[in-house]
């Protein structure tokens, strides 16, 4: 049975997570369910969470799919599969018209056989404890109490949808820290394996630089991942200057169809996604 997911199941969402090695808090899944308390769905069966899937919708221009997830011991009996249909019959209801996601090789298959298409790359980056000088770095970052109209309309003209509602949803959450200058920002929030920088837009390097530098002082000694398209090379240069090295490498996709050609038409102002379930 397929039904939309509440906070009471969190805790069984964090089963299905960390049966998958991922770094979502609880927060996250909260974040989710605030940003799209009736776009967050779960497979129920015999009284068992067996599986999930979100989708949030930023505007009526895009969804973005995430948390597709599935206990081991339910695996290839089409739950993912019943999920993902869900989920874009929901979408489609509400007339969202594009639809992303940033896919694992295992979700791959099951996508391509509902309509996305592979768009890019996307990297995962890691920054080890040893990589950083240790402890004690002056805390720069802080809550970020609102971000100007200015800066959400660089977002939106690097994204080319608008992702107001999460940029704010970031400002008000108290575990969130980052900077911003007048040419860009960066949030950095706790995962449960490593510390997530990100989402980081800005108009050049070197605003970038300076709110990505800011965002991370106060992380040194800890483990900490960033995710980014590797077509920007910016991000990449400053990825490495500051200690991080690719990890992991998931593909971008977009359901066929959906996505006009200006899509991403600024996407080398995007410095750091906002995870995987976030876009
Ligand atoms: C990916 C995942 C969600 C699939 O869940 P699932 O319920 O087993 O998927 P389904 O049974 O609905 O499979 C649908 C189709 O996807 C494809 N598929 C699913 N798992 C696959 C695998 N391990 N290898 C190859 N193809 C696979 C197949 O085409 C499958 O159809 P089939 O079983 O009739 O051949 C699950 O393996 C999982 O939780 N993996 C870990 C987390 C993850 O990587 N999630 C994807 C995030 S983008």
């Amino acid at each position: 049975m397929i039904r939309q997911m509440r906070n009471a199941d969190i805790p069984s969402a964090m089963r299905l997570k960390h049966a998958a090695g991922w770094n979502q808090t609880p927060e996250d899944w909260q974040r989710l369910l605030r940003l799209e308390p009736d776009g967050c769905f779960v497979a129920e069966t015999k009284g068992v969470v067996a599986g999930s899937t979100t989708a949030v919708r930023y505007g009526s221009e895009m969804a973005w799919i995430g948390m597709v997830l599935v206990l081991p011991e339910f695996r290839r009996q089409g739950i993912a599969r019943a999920l993902m249909q869900h989920a874009l019959d929901w979408l489609e209801l509400r007339g969202t018209h594009m639809c992303g996601l940033d896919a694992t090789s295992m979700g791959k298959p099951l996508y391509e056989e509902v309509g996305f298409v592979s768009t890019e790359l996307i990297e995962r980056w890691e920054r080890p404890p040893e990589g950083s000088p240790g402890r004690g770095g002056r805390d720069s970052a802080r809550c970020i109490g609102t971000l100007s109209a200015a800066l959400e309309q660089i977002d939106r003209e690097a994204c080319s949808y608008d992702r107001s509602r999460l940029l704010r949803d970031l400002c008000k959450d108290s575990s969130v820290t980052g900077a911003s200058c007048a040419e860009g920002f960066a949030f950095g929030r706790p995962g449960s394996s490593a510390w997530f920088v990100g989402p980081c837009v800005a108009k050049n390097a070197r605003a970038a630089a300076s709110v990505l530098r800011a965002t991370l002082e106060s992380r040194q000694g800890e483990r900490v991942f960033w995710d980014f398209l590797p077509s920007n090379r910016s991000a990449r240069e400053l990825a490495t200057e500051l200690g991080f090295q690719p990890v992991r490498r998931l593909e971008r996709m977009m359901l066929r169809g959906g996505a006009p050609p200006t899509l991403h038409s600024h996407s080398d102002e995007v410095y750091a996604t906002a995870g995987f379930e976030f876009g």
